[in-house]
């Protein structure tokens, strides 16, 4: 079956779609569950109490440092947010200081003063499985690029406002578990084709709003499981669309808000054979143009369970 939209049908399908995926899961429904603590500065020594058995407690207005201790008689918290801000440092193993932890979130959008993320800020997290971390808006916050690196078993990991530029290898090396990645708004200007390695479990990729112009080649070659791989408002130029081999489960693909000008039905068939629904922008592709691309009517047109959704154009209005 085929189904070739018009372009204003498009428009009114995807914002529902647009709306729901566009909802980061937790980080503003603060559900009624969560215990909450607010306004506090602690102190070295002083573990913070709370009163109730909570699983998951928020902490909002937390200033200074969050000391190795500090969140050390959380004996039953699983899933600890900590947002609005104003914390400095962070001590070694100050995180998971929470025996129980399973999910930890914390937001320094607001925190002009937010410490720069490293290795040993996360030292005892080997349990950790959802891990959101948000820097700050203006002045985008510092991962250091082995700070993850011993998550063995995350599976959700989702990180905005953070400058990453250059995506190495180090980044995610460690991340056998991971499911789930995010980057959001984090500046990435450059991706090395490795960065992705020992990643075999990953099944959603979402990259949007990071600015970067080009998918390295065997980027996705080791990561056979990848079903979604989301790309929206990047700077995509040149795509030659050999770099999606190896996406052999991928059935999702969306590159909407990019530089799109090249298609190629026999790369994406060959590539991504189990491809359902492909989002794509054509940036101001005229009619002649349109022609040149490689068999694109021969795709949208032919192929089994392909809905393409296309932005930039209106293919109705190109006399044949
Ligand atoms: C935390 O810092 C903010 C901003 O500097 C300040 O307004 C607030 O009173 C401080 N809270 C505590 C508990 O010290
Ligand atoms: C918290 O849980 C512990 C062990 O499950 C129990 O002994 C204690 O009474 C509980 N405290 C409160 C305040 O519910
Ligand atoms: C941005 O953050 C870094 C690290 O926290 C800090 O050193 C720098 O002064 C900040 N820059 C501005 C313009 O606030
Ligand atoms: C993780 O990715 C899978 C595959 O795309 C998706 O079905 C699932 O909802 C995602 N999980 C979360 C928590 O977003
Ligand atoms: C995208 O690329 C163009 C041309 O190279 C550049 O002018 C623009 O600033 C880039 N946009 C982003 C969001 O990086
Ligand atoms: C895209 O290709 C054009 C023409 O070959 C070239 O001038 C431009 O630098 C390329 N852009 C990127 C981001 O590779």
């Amino acid at each position: 079956m085929v189904t070739n939209l018009a372009v204003f049908e498009v428009i009114i399908l995807l914002l529902p779609f647009l709306t729901k995926y566009g909802q980061c899961r937790g980080i503003w429904d603060d559900g009624p569950t969560y215990l909450e603590v607010s306004n506090l500065v602690l102190e070295k020594g002083k573990p913070l109490v709370v009163q109730q058995n909570s699983t998951q407690l928020q902490i909002k207005g937390l200033n200074g440092t969050l000391y190795s201790d500090s969140l050390s008689q959380l004996s039953q918290v699983s899933d600890l947010k900590i947002f609005i801000n104003q914390i400095i440092d962070i001590e070694t193993g100050a995180i998971c200081s929470a025996p129980k932890l399973k999910r930890f979130e914390i937001d320094l959008s607001y925190n002009a003063h937010a410490p720069v993320l490293t290795k040993n800020m996360f030292e005892g997290c080997d349990n950790l499985e959802e891990l959101f971390l948000v820097g700050n808006y203006d002045n985008l916050t510092t991962l250091d690029s082995d700070a993850l690196q011993s998550l063995p078993n995350l599976k959700y990991l989702y990180i905005r406002n953070f400058n990453l530029k250059h995506l190495t290898q180090d980044y995610f090396k460690g991340l056998k578990s991971l499911t789930n990645l995010t980057l959001f708004r984090c500046s990435i200007e450059e991706i090395d084709s490795n960065a992705f390695v020992g990643l075999a479990n990953l099944e959603e990729v979402r990259f949007e709003f990071n600015g970067f112009e080009r998918l390295p080649n065997s980027l996705f070659k080791n990561t056979p499981k990848l079903v979604n791989l989301l790309l929206f408002g990047n700077n995509i130029t040149n795509l030659t669309w050999d770099e999606f081999d190896g996406l052999a489960s991928l059935e999702r693909l969306e590159l909407i808000r990019n530089q799109i000008n090249t298609f190629d039905g026999n790369k994406i068939t060959k590539f991504m054979p189990n491809l359902k629904v492909l989002l794509i922008e054509f940036k101001t592709l005229e009619c002649d143009q349109r022609k040149k691309l490689n068999n694109y009517d021969e795709y949208a047109g032919s192929h089994e369970v392909l809905f393409l959704y296309k932005f930039g154009f209106d293919p109705d209005s190109c006399e044949s």
